[in-house]
């Protein structure tokens, strides 16, 4: 091509293999695909504390989950679909360092800027997902996850859970909060409307928009699969609480010191 250099060629393919590469094999499930909400989008992310914040008090949760967790101020913790940052900048407060991860990054750039706001330097924001986010340092103490694992279906929730596994140290603990059907199957349809109802009573038009998107378009799963994945993930579960049939909250154990 007139113009066109060889080295410039030789660079552009370059780029394009590196770029095939960072996406690892062609088989595995694109985690950074939205599904249902795209929480890549700028405004969406810009909103998402508005309208979570009319049913949710960030700042009580974070205190739940830490009394759950039992661990010492001096823990480390990963936050998978930290989104805008709802446990990790108030888990700042409680833990040495917090790793905050998330596929998307609009939300990240979100919770970034309130960790900034809030003067926090031990949370570590990394872009990457269940399936590829890559630890760079020692195991860490706890996992916590709300309400994003749903975002995978179910095989790939296994292979995300397995790698979070990976990431603890023995006897590390796992928090995992995340909308999973708890009804009995044959009622499917009054209960699914009763969660539409709540969500749009809790949020308003924008509540009902989201519920209904996210049956229809993401992978919320049974309770009794859920519950199977994680156990062959490698967790002990220790308890699981199930609210209104939509929300379960798992506390689980990883590995412990004798397991490989
Ligand atoms: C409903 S928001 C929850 C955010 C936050 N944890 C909270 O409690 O508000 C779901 C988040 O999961 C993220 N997400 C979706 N798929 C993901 C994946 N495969 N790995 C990590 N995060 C993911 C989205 O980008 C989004 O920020």
């Amino acid at each position: 091509m007139k113009g066109v250099r060889k080295m410039d060629i030789d660079c552009y393919w370059d780029y394009a293999r590196a770029l095939v590469e960072s996406r690892g094999p062609a088989w595995r499930y694109d985690e950074t695909k939205p599904c249902g909400a795209n929480f890549n989008n700028f405004f969406l992310a810009r909103v998402y504390d508005t309208y979570h914040r009319r049913f949710r008090d960030y700042k009580r949760e974070t205190g739940q989950i830490v009394e759950l967790l039992g661990i010492a101020p001096s823990a480390t913790v990963i936050d998978m679909g930290c989104g805008t940052g709802a446990f990790a900048i108030h888990a700042a407060e409680h833990y040495r360092k917090v790793y905050a991860v998330d596929v998307a990054r609009a939300m990240l750039n979100r919770a970034r800027r309130k960790a900034r706001r809030a003067g926090l330097g031990n949370i570590e924001f990394r872009r990457g997902g269940f399936l590829t986010y890559e630890h760079p340092d020692d195991p860490v103490d706890a996992v916590v996850s709300v309400m994003a694992l749903h975002h995978l279906p179910d095989f790939w929730k296994l292979v995300g859970l397995h790698r979070l596994a990976s990431m603890l140290r023995p006897n590390g603990r796992l928090y995992l909060s995340d909308v999973v059907f708890s009804f009995d199957g044959a009622r499917y349809e009054p209960c699914i409307r009763q969660f539409i109802q709540k969500m749009s009573l809790d949020m308003g038009p924008e509540g009902r928009a989201a519920s209904e998107t996210h049956v229809r378009e993401e992978y919320s799963t049974c309770h009794w699969i859920m519950e199977g994945i994680l156990k062959k993930a490698g967790f002990q579960i220790d308890d699981v609480n199930y609210t209104n049939e939509f929300l379960a909250r798992s506390q689980a154990q990883g590995r412990t010191e004798s397991e490989p």
